[in-house]
């Protein structure tokens, strides 16, 4: 058996029809397929040691403390972090942008404040930071795009001046897979003691992200996109704001003692995390990095990369096809449109054939705007794709064509 093979097998899900033909799961940026190994972990866990966490003296609810903090380290030391209380967990990277918005928010952020965002920015870091200016009379300074659609960092030392607050930018646009250089955005931070937020979403799946080395305020990711459960995600802080950072979200659990005059608050990752927590999601999300190391996350970019190559050369190859962000530099994605044609038409038809992609806006609808474009039809590769599902693609690319012209 092949080594794609001995992965592919590890996916249930794959093996199965759709509308007539072999799945293709060309989908990966919204979510990725789950192996064995995540699946069972979340149903050995309901079958096993189910318990609420951090409450109980009793043996279940120790055994499921330990799995879920055990999680926790799994997690920190897959993303290099020296201290296990600086991974928070959240229910992904919506709700961990929304957690440090609201906490910047309680005082540090003051009106006339100023956020800089990137054009790519998909909604969940566009619309806390603008709900937030909004109320608070703050303000977004958007990095634009060059002519081919990568980042003009030049532009950004004219948007920074003494309001600037934070820099929050995503390390991969999830609509045209493009890499930003964080070094870059770095520099130009650092110089003017701005803090950066990083958005994780869409490079933690296709990237190594040794977070000692980033060295950035805060990172945020999501399981799902990473072989692991939905519903589940992390909140990296750096030291400096595990300290500083006030919660916005209190509730059971995140506190030391609680009087009806006054609460205090406990310390680390726990004072962020009110409420019964996704326990088996957590189990689920250590899970899925332990998949991942298994086959190792270079071998994983590296595949993914041949096959945007691969796939970005075949697709050139048809005058009907517009690529967007065309490079060499690119995490496993490719957004295209056949000219003339809806999105959403091309897209059904080749769930026709069996092979999933997604079309539309992709949640970065001002992306699409600066692209004078209503959407796109976005394919997203994982480690368990290959070059015959791209061949299998273009043939039937090949054929909606003919059938829309
Ligand atoms: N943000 C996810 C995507 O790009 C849902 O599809």
């Amino acid at each position: 058996m092949t080594e794609q093979n001995k992965i592919r097998e590890q996916f249930p899900i794959l093996n199965q029809k759709v509308n007539g033909y072999d799945l293709i799961y060309f989908d990966n940026g919204a979510t990725s397929q789950k192996p064995v190994c995540v699946i069972n972990s979340i149903s050995d866990f309901y079958k096993t040691s189910n318990s609420n966490i951090h409450r109980g003296v009793h043996t279940l609810s120790r055994t499921a403390t330990e799995l879920f903090e055990n999680a926790r380290k799994t997690i920190a030391n897959y993303f290099n972090v020296k201290n296990d209380q600086q991974i928070i967990f959240t229910s992904g990277t919506t709700d961990s942008i929304n957690l440090v918005v609201n906490g910047l928010a309680k005082d540090y952020l003051k009106a006339g404040d100023e956020i800089i965002l990137s054009a790519y920015e998909h909604h969940s870091n566009i619309l806390p930071w603008q709900m937030w200016a909004q109320e608070n009379g703050g303000k977004l300074k958007i990095i634009p795009l060059l002519e081919d659609e990568s980042i003009n960092y030049d532009a950004i030392p004219s948007l920074i001046s003494d309001k600037t607050k934070l820099i929050a930018i995503t390390q991969v646009s999830n609509t045209l897979g493009l890499i930003t250089d964080i070094e870059k955005i770095k520099s130009f931070a650092q110089k003017n003691n701005i803090p950066v937020l990083l958005d994780g979403a869409q490079s933690a799946p296709h990237m190594l992200i040794d977070l000692q080395k980033l060295n950035v305020d805060f990172f945020v990711c999501s399981a799902h996109k990473m072989y692991g459960p939905t519903g589940i995600g992390l909140l990296y802080l750096s030291e400096k704001w595990l300290r500083e950072l006030p919660i916005s979200k209190p509730g059971g659990g995140t506190i030391k003692t609680v009087t009806f005059e006054k609460t205090e608050y406990a310390e680390g990752a726990l004072r962020f995390e009110p409420g019964t927590p996704n326990i088996s999601g957590a189990i689920g999300f250590a899970a899925a990095v332990n998949f991942i190391k298994s086959v190792g996350i270079q071998t994983i970019f590296e595949h993914e990369n041949e096959l945007v190559q691969y796939a970005q050369t075949k697709m050139s190859e048809l005058p009907e096809v517009i690529i967007y962000g065309v490079s060499k530099h690119k995490a496993g994605v490719i957004s295209f449109n056949v000219k003339g044609q809806h999105p959403f038409d091309v897209g059904t038809l080749l769930d026709k054939y069996g092979i999933a992609v997604r079309t539309g806006h992709h949640c970065t609808q001002p992306l699409m705007q600066h692209l004078k474009i209503q959407g796109t039809v976005r394919i997203s590769f994982a480690i368990y794709n290959t070059k015959q599902e791209i061949d299998f693609f273009i043939e039937k690319l090949k054929k909606v064509i003919t059938m829309l012209s």
